[in-house]
């Protein structure tokens, strides 16, 4: 017990320089011999930093942190959600996806979120224990520290353990967090007295304890999956789900398994990138938009230039028009040929105009979505040995279904509104899709996530990934276009201004404040619609130079942090 207390006090000790400093440098550069990681808060990088000290190699690092983030970062990390991680095994060179996103419940069916007259019942697949796929999380981190941890379990797991248990200081950024979604929050008993058990309105520098989610990572610690998918956890899962008419019985957590997986593979000028396959339309789409550009001997514009949003944009529309249709998850659906396939991306490549855009609404008429701004969490571990991961794990939107497991203090995603709900109809991030993603029993809702690594000449060149919904693969693409083609620094590839275009909506969705209003006028001309929004993005990667050095960069968007040994 005294030992206890004592690897609690020193393990907050060595924390406290975050709390002082506020967290504020999270776009400055480092360089790492031993490993770098870049991730959404200083604390989990810096409990990163402290593994790598250890001993531990990357994939260590990514189960302490994917723990970690579970507490610090209750709006995205999570253990009641889903992700991919696109790994590199430096003991064998292979690079290889793992699939731990969520399944619809075996009790659910194409239908579900309609009505008698088959209208969408409103927010039914975003709130609440109908918006919830079988959680993956788990069953991703136990797998990752399975087959290529170095270090034992339990000692990953206990800094979230120490963490939750004690608390963690809240910065301007969760204290605003919480601001804006107390309301959405207290709808649901279970989460208000978890975030707001006496009413707070919290302010940067109070303490945040979440003592149900340290029984809940204790039991974790203890048992590895059993608990969670099989025993008490699994118990008060569906309890809370069935109290609010939810599906997610025990056979569904009994039987949620993880799945290895072929990452996409593509060259982009010089590059190797792999990225993540279906359920993920990441990897695909990335693959088309680099295709499709790659022709064009664009690097003599500027990065924020009218030609190369253009031509980016107009790219980006043909590929995520493919999405809508010929994606989902390929356990249910077969993608019907090779969207990568050369001859096929010439021929659409002879669709894009330099000189003008015709409407998307031609093709097929678009609705615009309701955005609830969304969260997903990104990061990215290299070691010195060449081994990689990238995860990008979620709730879906920020704080999920906003539903807490009664108990066990860890809210449960909203993941089933990434499923096409009906022919046509968005989801949250505007997307539309049809049969090839329609809900089935146990199939797995497409993403856009991108957790992605980058070779040159078969050596680690650099890895990334984001949050942001559809803008994910955008936000990807044109860090990884801006590193080879426009040949900037990974710091200044994270800084460049981005921007989106999805098909449908018909638009250009540019981040506010950033471009010239010549640049605006310039795409309004070509006959584009534009639309503002505050980011696209929060991309956390590493960089590995020709002697092994690594920098990491956390993007100066969000409140990352990068780390490293
Ligand atoms: O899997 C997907 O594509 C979405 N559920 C990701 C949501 C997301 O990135 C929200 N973040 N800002």
């Amino acid at each position: 017990m005294i030992k206890q207390r004592y690897m609690a006090a020193a393990f907050l000790l060595a924390l406290l320089p975050f709390f002082i400093s506020g967290c504020k440098n999270s776009s400055v550069t480092s360089y790492y011999e031993k490993g770098a990681l870049a991730t959404a808060s200083p604390i989990a990088t810096n409990i990163g930093e402290q593994v790598f000290a250890k001993g531990g190699n990357a994939f260590d690092v990514a189960v302490a942190v994917g723990f970690a983030l579970a507490v610090v970062h209750p709006e995205a990390g999570n253990i009641g959600g889903g992700g991919f991680a696109v790994i590199r095994d430096a003991s064998t060179k292979e690079i290889k996806a793992l699939d731990f996103r969520e399944k619809a419940p075996l009790a659910s069916s194409e239908k579900m979120y309609l009505d008698s007259m088959g209208n969408l019942i409103e927010n039914m697949s975003t709130v609440g224990a109908n918006a919830c796929g079988v959680p993956g999380t788990l069953a991703g981190l136990y797998e990752l520290w399975q087959e290529h941890g170095s270090l034992k379990w339990p000692e990953l797991v206990n800094y979230a353990v120490l963490l939750a248990d004690s608390g963690f200081i809240v910065n301007a950024y969760q204290a605003e967090s919480f601001a804006k979604y107390k309301d959405r929050l207290s709808v649901f008993d279970e989460s208000s007295r978890l975030f707001f058990p006496g009413n707070e309105n919290w302010q940067k520098g109070d303490t945040f304890v979440n003592r149900e989610l340290g029984w809940t990572l204790a039991q974790i610690q203890k048992d590895g999956l059993v608990s969670f998918y099989t025993g008490d956890i699994a118990d008060s899962i569906v309890a809370t789900v069935k109290r609010y008419g939810g599906l997610i019985s025990h056979e569904d957590l009994a039987s949620y398994q993880i799945k290895w997986r072929k990452p996409v593979s593509f060259r982009f000028d010089s590059l190797q990138i792999y990225s993540m396959p279906p359920p993920s339309s990441g990897g695909l789409i990335m693959g088309q938009i680099l295709k499709l550009v790659e022709a064009y001997d664009f690097s003599k514009y500027d990065p924020a230039s009218i030609e190369y949003i253009h031509l980016f944009c107009e790219s980006a529309r043909l590929a995520f028009a493919d999405r809508s249709e010929y994606l989902g998850d390929p356990d249910f659906y077969n993608i019907p040929f090779d969207i990568l396939d050369e001859n096929y991306i010439s021929k659409r490549r002879e669709l894009i105009n330099l000189n003008t855009t015709n409407s998307s609404l031609e093709i097929l008429p678009g609705i615009m979505p309701t955005y609830e701004s969304g969260q997903t969490t990104h990061y990215s571990v290299v070691d010195a040995q060449g081994n990689m991961v990238a995860v990008t794990y979620t709730l879906n939107s920020s704080y999920g279904s906003k539903l807490a497991v009664s108990g066990c203090g860890f809210l449960l995603n909203n993941e089933m509104d990434d499923f096409a709900l009906a022919p046509g109809v968005p989801n949250l991030y505007g997307l539309v899709g049809g049969e090839a993603n329609k809900i089935e029993p146990a199939k797995r809702m497409l993403s856009s996530m991108s957790p992605t690594i980058v070779l040159k000449n078969d050596k680690p060149l650099f890895i990334l990934g984001s949050p942001g919904g559809s803008q994910i693969i955008t936000a990807v693409t044109q860090v990884i276009v801006s590193l080879s083609r426009f040949r900037l620094p990974l710091e200044r590839a994270l800084a460049q201004p981005r921007f989106h275009h999805q098909w449908l909506p018909d638009n250009i969705l540019l981040e506010e404040k950033s471009f010239d209003i010549n640049v605006k006028q310039g795409l309004l001309k070509l006959g584009h619609v534009i639309k503002e929004t505050d980011m696209i993005g929060e991309i956390h990667a590493v960089y590995i130079d020709g002697a092994g050095l690594m920098t990491a960069v956390a993007d100066s968007r969000g409140p990352g942090h990068a780390g490293g040994q």
